[in-house]
């Protein structure tokens, strides 16, 4: 069913660095990818909620640029459920109107993973709810560095004047370029990092760092997280009159 996003005074963009997958698993004497497929099936009630809770975009973190350093049977173990996930969820998130991108270098990814990757942004591409955004081989400090060469490459080109460079154009160059800012961002399992997500982006994002292991993460808590936000007073560096 196609539910419309409730109005309210934000969160309009939260964003999840689903951590605790691993732990979650080994608490239950498994392998490690047992949690990531356990996690993996929490995004969809997840995406469901958003509309609820009036949350517009959501910006999940699912592989960052230093996870490659884990073993080669995790990593690969990790690709392949991307893989079956995409070809599993994309009718769903299509009927449930969920535009999905994707943001991450897709440079060193497996090609078939980023034909699947492609594929699924183009059929949601004319989604109209929830903005779903998955970072696969993210990292802000590479996606920062990405962008500054191709700034770099423009200016040397003559296509981009040096002297007109300011936050606005640097956000141009950015894998996030079409979303706004996250207002609230959360961390699952205990861990209070941030682990190179959306730095940029964060600068005056609200945090929420959670005990809770990603694979029990629910809705109900999610809706917990964005209510308490809206109690939250942001000053963004002013003093309130
Ligand atoms: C998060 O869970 C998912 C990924 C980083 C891919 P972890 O795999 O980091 O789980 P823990 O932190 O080891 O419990
Ligand atoms: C962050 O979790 C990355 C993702 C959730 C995809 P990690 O488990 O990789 O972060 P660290 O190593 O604990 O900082
Ligand atoms: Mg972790």
């Amino acid at each position: 069913m196609v539910k419309p996003i409730r109005e309210t005074d934000g969160p309009r963009h939260v964003a999840i660095i689903m951590d605790g997958n691993g732990r979650w698993a080994t608490q239950r004497g498994r392998p490690r990818l047992f949690g990531h497929h356990a996690g993996a099936r929490r995004v969809r009630e997840i995406v469901e909620a958003c509309p609820d809770a009036g949350v517009k975009y959501l910006t999940i973190f699912a592989f960052s640029t230093e996870n490659w350093k884990r073993t080669q049977v995790e990593v690969a173990g990790l690709m392949s459920l991307f893989r079956r996930y995409i070809a599993k969820e994309t009718r769903a998130l299509k009927s449930e109107n969920v535009r999905v991108r994707f943001i991450g270098d897709r440079i060193r990814l497996d090609h078939k993973l980023v034909a699947l990757m492609d594929e699924l942004e183009q059929f949601t591409s004319t989604c109209t709810g929830v903005n779903l955004t998955i970072a696969i081989n993210y990292g802000s400090r590479d996606e920062v560095a990405r962008a500054v060469k191709r700034l770099a490459q423009d200016a040397a080109a003559g296509r981009l004047d040096p002297d007109t460079v300011n936050e606005e154009t640097l956000t141009r160059y950015l894998d996030t370029h079409v979303l706004p800012d996250p207002d609230l961002v959360i961390r699952t399992s205990g861990e209070a990092r941030i682990s190179n997500f959306l730095l940029w982006q964060s600068a005056y994002a609200e945090y929420e760092f959670v005990d809770t292991l990603w694979p029990d993460f629910s809705a109900e808590e999610f809706t917990r997280l964005v209510e308490g936000y809206r109690a939250r007073d942001r000053r963004f560096g002013a003093v309130k009159a």
